[in-house]
């Protein structure tokens, strides 16, 4: 590869923190903070919609005796976590998979986890398949295990204060502000899949992700970020799957950590 997979890592790092994921680092310091006090006590967690692996990477650096599964809907972003985790070898193992489908979970390599855990991903679900996810999480997971969702997740509250422009929703300062991250995004968005697009070893990848995704991620049935379920949704929804104790474990704006345990 001419272009080096662990710089592109970094770079989608920086390129969310730097626009429209300010909290970043501190949300995935916290997920890994529910996971455990660090160290090489072995765990098995499971990442899902992954990307190109930014907390399987903290998660394999933090806990020695981890082994983790990234899953992933997009084959060019889970090709570029392959590469830039390689060192990590067997530790680490990518699935590609739609976590919408019912069968999402057959590609698994380990039959049960510790945790399942995701930043900044399941967003993208509607609130019917978040319900089924927690559900098929219920059975994955060792009893004691726990689901570790860290995403923008706002309060029923916020978020219908949100939808009224005339309402104290934070007024027009902090709109012109999440307009300017977002347009900041996109530029560095584009730029950032360039550089890949031109990568003649990634030419495969691009082939699936066309096939799969054809026009782009996020999938077009999706409703996106625009509209998020709610913290008190997942709540219910974990409640409903037979997750006991749901609670918060970090927030900061929007941006939660909700820890549930089987
Ligand atoms: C904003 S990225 C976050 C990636 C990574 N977890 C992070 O924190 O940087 C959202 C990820 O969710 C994945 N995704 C969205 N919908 C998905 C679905 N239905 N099934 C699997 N992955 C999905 C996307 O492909 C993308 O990699």
């Amino acid at each position: 590869m001419t272009i080096d997979s662990g710089s592109l890592l970094a770079k989608w790092d920086s390129m969310f923190l730097r626009t429209v994921d300010p909290t970043r680092e501190r949300r995935m310091e916290a997920i890994l903070g529910v996971l455990g006090p660090g160290s090489h006590r072995p765990i098995r967690v499971l990442d899902l919609g992954t990307g190109p692996g930014p907390l399987v990477a903290r998660i394999l650096d933090r806990f020695g005796g981890s082994r983790v599964v990234g899953v992933d809907a997009d084959p060019v972003l889970l090709e570029v976590g392959r590469r830039a985790l390689r060192r990590h070898g067997e530790r680490v193992s990518w699935v590609l998979a739609d976590l919408r489908e019912k069968d999402w979970s057959s590609g698994l390599r380990m039959a049960s986890f510790d945790a399942a855990v995701s930043s900044l991903a399941l967003h993208w679900l509607e609130e019917r398949e978040i319900r089924s996810l927690y559900r098929d999480l219920r059975r994955i997971l060792r009893d004691g295990g726990r689901v570790v969702t860290g995403d923008f997740l706002p309060s029923e509250r916020t978020r219908k204060r949100s939808r009224d422009p005339g309402g104290a929703s934070g007024g027009d300062y902090r709109a012109q502000k999440e307009d300017a991250a977002v347009r900041a995004f996109r530029v560095q968005w584009t730029r950032w899949w360039s550089a890949l697009e031109r990568e003649p070893t990634m030419r495969s990848a691009f082939r699936e992700r066309e096939i799969r995704l054809p026009g782009a991620i996020p999938p077009r049935r999706t409703p996106g970020p625009t509209d998020p379920v709610t913290v008190e949704t997942h709540q219910r929804s974990l409640r409903d799957a037979g997750f006991g104790g749901t609670a918060v474990a970090w927030r900061e704006d929007g941006f939660r950590v909700l820890v549930a345990t089987k």
